[in-house]
């Protein structure tokens, strides 16, 4: 099988399409035959190795895993002995992030709790849009930020990745939702179905005279004092972009101030993926795609990623 390999960390320079042997599921494996993946921001981490954490897990000098690749779609090709929960032939969509990656190729193994069905009514290059960007989301809306119906939510870096589909869950919540993006992404975020939308080349947030219960942040590029002052009594504020304050300062802040300032880690989650197909089958959740690319075009389209310019999100037909 054509697969996307690396064996030091680097660039996407370092990334080639080659040829290798098909993997042979295990007992509770199942083989997917790949037919649509997405990039996201960890492949970057894994590919170059950095933030250097990341290294604790993805191997010290060199990558332990040659194929990069979390979101994927396909087809049951073959399944162990003891996978009950699929058939061959099954159309299935999962986040391999959790259990070594792989995506990049057009065969991928996967243990059964990393995938679940397909939404019937999406393309599989939309449906490998959505794994780890729309759980992510998810888990930071419902879990961290405890989002209920009316909550007035701002999301800073609505037009990401995780953002794009944060505004779409924020509503499915009955939110009410404000989006920060560029002003060449505004339409997109009214689309999506923001409320509002700031264009952050013209208006800073934290400076307005406007409370949120809910902030769920991205770029993190304003200060916990800056983002304190925008948040309502018992707000929360949820950072899923890296931020080093908000890691080692936010319980610290949350006990000082009464409001409350977390970090997010998302998890892999069978349940949620289930949740994630049932809005998008519901037509509450349907991902922004900004350009396909092909197998041997991933190192382009990480290139591209890299530069945290994209709307939406870049997918690979395979
Ligand atoms: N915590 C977790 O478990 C978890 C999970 C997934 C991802 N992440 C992290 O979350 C971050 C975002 O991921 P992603 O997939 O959404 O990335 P992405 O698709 O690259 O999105 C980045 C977005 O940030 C926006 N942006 C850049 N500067 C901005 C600013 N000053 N104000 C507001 N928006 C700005 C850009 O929009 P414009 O072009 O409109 O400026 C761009 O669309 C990454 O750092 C990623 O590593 C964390």
């Amino acid at each position: 099988m054509k697969a996307i390999i690396y064996q030091e960390y680097g660039t996407a320079k370092n990334l080639t399409l080659q040829e290798v042997n098909r993997p042979e599921p295990k007992e509770d494996e199942v083989l997917v035959k790949v037919l649509a993946a997405s990039v996201n921001q960890a492949d970057g981490h894994l590919l170059s190795g950095t933030p250097f954490p990341v290294r604790f897990t993805a191997g010290f000098f060199k990558p332990k895993h040659q194929v990069l690749g979390a979101d994927i779609s396909g087809v049951i090709e073959r399944v162990g002995k003891n996978v009950t929960q699929f058939k061959i032939g099954e159309h299935v969509y999962g986040d391999l992030s959790g259990i070594g990656f792989g995506g990049f190729a057009e065969y991928a193994l996967a243990k059964e709790k990393a995938l679940a069905k397909k939404p019937n009514n999406l393309t599989f290059e939309e449906a490998a849009a959505l794994p780890m960007a729309s759980v992510t989301a998810l888990q930071g809306l419902r879990d961290l930020g405890k989002i209920k119906k009316g909550d007035e939510v701002l999301i800073n870096g609505a037009s990401g990745g995780v953002g794009g589909f944060a505004i779409q869950i924020a509503k499915a919540f009955g939110a009410k939702v404000t989006a920060v993006c560029s002003g060449r992404n505004v339409n997109q975020a009214k689309a999506l179905g923001a409320d509002e939308v700031i264009d952050y080349s013209k208006r800073n947030f934290t400076l307005e005279n406007k409370e949120y219960d809910l902030i769920f942040d991205g770029p993190v590029n304003h200060s916990l004092r800056e983002i304190a002052g925008v948040l309502k009594d018992r707000g929360r504020y949820v950072a899923f972009g890296f931020s080093m304050e908000a890691l080692l300062m936010g319980s610290w802040k949350s006990f000082r101030i009464g409001k409350h300032f977390k970090t997010l880690m998302a998890k892999v989650k069978q349940a949620d993926m289930e949740l994630i197909a049932k809005l998008a089958e519901e037509g509450k959740i349907k991902p922004h795609i900004q350009q396909s690319f092909t197998l041997d075009e991933v190192p382009q389209a990480l290139d591209l990623l890299k530069n945290r310019k994209v709307s939406g999100k870049l997918v690979i037909t395979i």
